[in-house]
């Protein structure tokens, strides 16, 4: 990254991104705030997962471990201080969390609920202050459409969205009142490294015990948003990052594979759901 001119700074709105592994959403978000002439603060927990950005100078590239208080007093102040101001701060770091809730393990729920619901608040409660001081700003929380639509074997991830929804939902009045918008960005089934990731820590998981016979179906739900149909990750960024920009944003933006039909079922009384949702997942007593 370059110095940073006074001009030059008054001009760009600086943009904070969590979670920017290339091949992800967020990295995805980065490049395309950084192609609508912002400045972005690309961060992730190793910089080796970002090393395509590093010598661009449109990004300034930082690790960020978001259950860190640490990281993030340290990335903020860093930030203010090189370059004055957060324009915008999209919380879409996040990890998905496979298992019967019967049995997964309360560290696995604990550590999720750390990533993605105590991790965005930990950001916002750090930047707040600056944007309430500037009377302006925006909030992006990435959220799910599966909060719609509640699936077997992902209640953990399911319930921190559905959380980070209702925090989202709060956040829009109490900090209006501060100047800051709050933007519920809800993706679909979008491309990226959620798959894989959720397998990996699925592989760590112990045995299930009343759970085994269904092994193989809840081993393949870490991967169920990453199908052929699964919007392509630049797509989602751009329409989400036409969204953000706007000068009067949406409270809620919901974009990708899935969405629409999420948005239906929503509103399909339990037992209709269920009854979907059960044929979906061969849900069979076995
Ligand atoms: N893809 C979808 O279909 C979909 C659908 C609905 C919602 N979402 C949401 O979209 C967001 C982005 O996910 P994605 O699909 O792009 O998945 P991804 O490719 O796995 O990206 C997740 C990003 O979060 C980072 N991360 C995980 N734990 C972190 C921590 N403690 N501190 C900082 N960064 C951390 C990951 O870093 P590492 O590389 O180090 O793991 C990675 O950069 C998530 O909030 C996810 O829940 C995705």
């Amino acid at each position: 990254m370059e110095s940073y001119g006074q001009e030059q700074q008054q001009q760009e709105q600086v943009v904070l991104v969590t979670g920017c592994s290339q091949g992800g959403i967020g990295h995805a978000l980065a490049k395309e705030f950084a192609a609508n002439k912002c400045l972005v603060v690309a961060t992730s927990r190793s910089l080796n997962s970002m090393r395509d950005l590093e010598h661009d100078h449109r990004f300034y590239v930082q690790e960020l471990d978001v259950q860190s208080d640490e990281d993030v007093q340290h990335v903020l102040s860093t930030v203010l201080e090189k370059f004055g101001k957060v324009d915008i701060l999209v919380n879409n770091a996040g990890v998905q969390c496979v298992g019967p809730l019967a049995e997964i393990p309360l560290s696995a729920v604990q550590d999720t609920f750390n990533t993605n619901v105590y991790g965005p608040l930990r950001l916002i409660q750090a930047v707040v202050p600056h944007m309430a001081s500037r009377r302006k700003g925006k909030i992006v929380n990435v959220g799910s459409v599966t909060v719609a639509i509640p699936t077997p074997w992902s209640g953990v991830y399911t319930s921190t969205k559905a959380a980070l929804h209702t925090l989202t939902d709060t956040l829009r009045l109490e900090l209006k009142l501060l100047g800051i918008d709050v933007i519920n960005v809800v993706p679909g089934a979008v491309r990226s490294n959620i798959g894989n990731s959720a397998t990996a820590s699925y592989d760590r998981m112990p045995e299930w015990k009343l759970y085994k016979p269904f092994e193989a179906a809840i081993r393949q739900r870490a991967s169920f948003s990453q199908q052929s149909k699964s919007t392509p990750t630049e797509e989602f960024a751009r329409k989400t990052v036409a969204t953000v920009l706007k000068k009067h944003p949406p409270a809620w933006f919901s974009y990708g594979y899935f969405s629409t039909l999420a948005s239906i079922m929503h509103h399909l009384p339990l037992f209709v759901k269920d009854f979907m949702i059960r044929r979906v997942f061969k849900l069979n007593s076995k």
